[in-house]
């Protein structure tokens, strides 16, 4: 099972323009048919409360959403079992819970604390990251400000459009003998 993690992200790394939480109000066409496309194919979807809440998903039959929050019974007026639900439970515990069912992929669409928290503890596989060329100055990063040291390497990068949208792929190296490759 591949655990991804996806995010839009300006050229200096913003996922937010401002702190607005309203992505598709900046990011490319390419991206968000790329992002759809993703979305529809894959059935478990991870995030997390500050991602759902501004734009909460509707839940449907193909998909289960699960989003991590510290207080699920907030949430409970939009459970439905099986198709979106709201979980405590640390990363590690959710994603072992997983890797026993016969999921290929899962994807973690964000926001920060998400992130942060996935990567960490080193339960992303791959970084798919879109670069759109531009620059905010203000707004959420990839990450939350904490001390990391994550190494990754290039799987692909790609040129979508005219303005020079790039869609990356990354490897996150996870073990002694990844690290070596440098
Ligand atoms: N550009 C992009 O691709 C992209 C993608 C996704 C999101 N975003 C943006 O990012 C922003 C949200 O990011 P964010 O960092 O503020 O929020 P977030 O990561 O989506 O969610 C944070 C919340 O998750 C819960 N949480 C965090 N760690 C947890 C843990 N270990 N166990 C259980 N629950 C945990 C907490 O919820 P409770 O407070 O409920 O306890 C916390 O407040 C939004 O503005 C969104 O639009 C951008």
């Amino acid at each position: 099972m591949k655990t991804i993690l996806i995010f839009v992200s300006t050229l200096d790394g913003k996922i937010t323009k401002w702190g607005d939480p309203m992505i598709r109000s900046w990011s490319s066409q390419d991206d968000q048919d790329y992002f759809d496309a993703i979305w529809n194919d894959t059935r478990i979807i991870i995030m997390g409360s500050g991602t759902f809440r501004p734009d909460p998903v509707k839940p449907d039959s193909k998909h289960l959403f699960l989003v991590l929050t510290k207080h699920p019974d907030k949430f409970k007026s939009y459970e439905v079992p099986g198709q979106l639900e709201f979980t405590n439970e640390s990363p590690l515990h959710l994603i072992e819970r997983i890797k026993e069912g016969l999921e290929k992929k899962i994807l973690i669409v964000g926001g920060a604390q998400i992130a942060t928290a996935f990567l960490r503890e080193q339960l992303i596989d791959e970084l798919w990251l879109t670069f759109e060329p531009k620059i905010f100055g203000m707004g959420a990063g990839i990450v939350i400000s904490e001390k990391l040291d994550i190494k990754l390497n290039l799987i692909s990068c790609d040129r979508v459009n005219e303005i020079g949208t790039l869609m990356t792929k990354y490897k996150v190296l996870r073990n002694e003998r990844e690290m070596n490759i440098k």
